[in-house]
């Protein structure tokens, strides 16, 4: 399903095939990605959302595959668990890999940005989960990257601390602007934060659903329900039908 991004993609997929053994998980995926767009990836477990986003990131090697790829070479990853460095400091963490002069002020700044100034020479132990989310998300950051592909990178965190990263994402990607590949089995966390919603099924991109609401969105908005009813449908779970689309009904 390719989208017209106006020519503007930072990400083009043609005919993306990736399988392991017998087992085709990726069939044929056109996928266009806009410069600053943010997408979110639905579907069910083990419907290849990892797979695709290993793909884009170029971390599947040893995967056989085939079709067209274009991504852009400043690219970041955040995973479920941080992946910090346990045995060297946070600030180094983020900068670690970082080429070029003043790394240490650009880590310093992103750490900044993600709420943990000051937290620069803890180890990574002496952080929460949530806290440490942060400091992969300000690793990814300080790289400037035209592409973010985060694969359930609240999915470990309480419900609260995901709210409050909910915030802390949208403020940094409307700062930074990069292109987002957002894998979650949340239905609300995707339409609250994408502008493009997709759900992949039987190794294809079943549904591509434009969620064209004003930020920040309320989970309340009739607009919401609705995208939400529709997707949850698509992902072969009854939905409540909202309040609002019973007054239709009954009207
Ligand atoms: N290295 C591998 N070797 C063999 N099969 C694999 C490998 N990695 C993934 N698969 C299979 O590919 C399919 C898609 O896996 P993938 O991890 O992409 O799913 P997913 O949608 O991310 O699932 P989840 O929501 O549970 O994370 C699954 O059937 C999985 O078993
Ligand atoms: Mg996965």
């Amino acid at each position: 399903m390719a989208t017209d991004t106006g020519g503007l993609s930072v990400v083009r997929t043609r005919a993306l095939r990736r399988g392991f053994g017998e087992r085709i998980v990726l069939r044929d995926i056109d996928l266009d990605i806009g410069r600053g767009e943010f997408v979110a990836l639905l579907g069910r477990s083990g419907s290849g959302k990892s797979t695709l986003l290993r793909a884009l990131a170029e971390l599947d090697y040893d995967v056989p595959g085939s079709g067209e790829l274009t991504v852009p070479a400043e690219r970041a990853v955040v995973f479920q668990d941080s992946r910090l460095l346990p045995w060297i400091r946070v600030l180094d963490n983020v900068i670690l890999g970082t080429s070029g002069g003043g790394a240490a002020e650009r880590g310093r700044a992103a750490l900044a940005e993600v709420g943990l100034a000051g937290r620069e020479k803890a180890w990574p132990r002496q952080l929460s989960g949530g806290e440490q989310q942060r400091v992969a998300l300000a690793r990814s950051l300080v790289r400037e990257p035209e592409l973010l592909l985060a694969d359930e990178p609240f999915g470990a965190l309480d419900a609260l601390t995901r709210i409050k990263m909910h915030a802390l994402l949208q403020d940094l990607c409307a700062r930074h602007r990069p292109a987002v590949l957002l894998v979650t089995h949340d239905v609300d966390e995707a339409v609250l934060l994408a502008d493009r919603v997709l759900v992949l099924d039987e190794g294809r991109i079943a549904v591509d659903q434009r969620i064209e609401l004003e930020r920040p969105r309320t989970h309340s908005d009739p607009a919401f329900i609705r995208h939400r009813s529709l997707l949850l449908a698509s992902l072969g779970v009854g939905a409540r039908p909202s309040t609002h689309e019973e007054e239709k009904q009954a009207s």
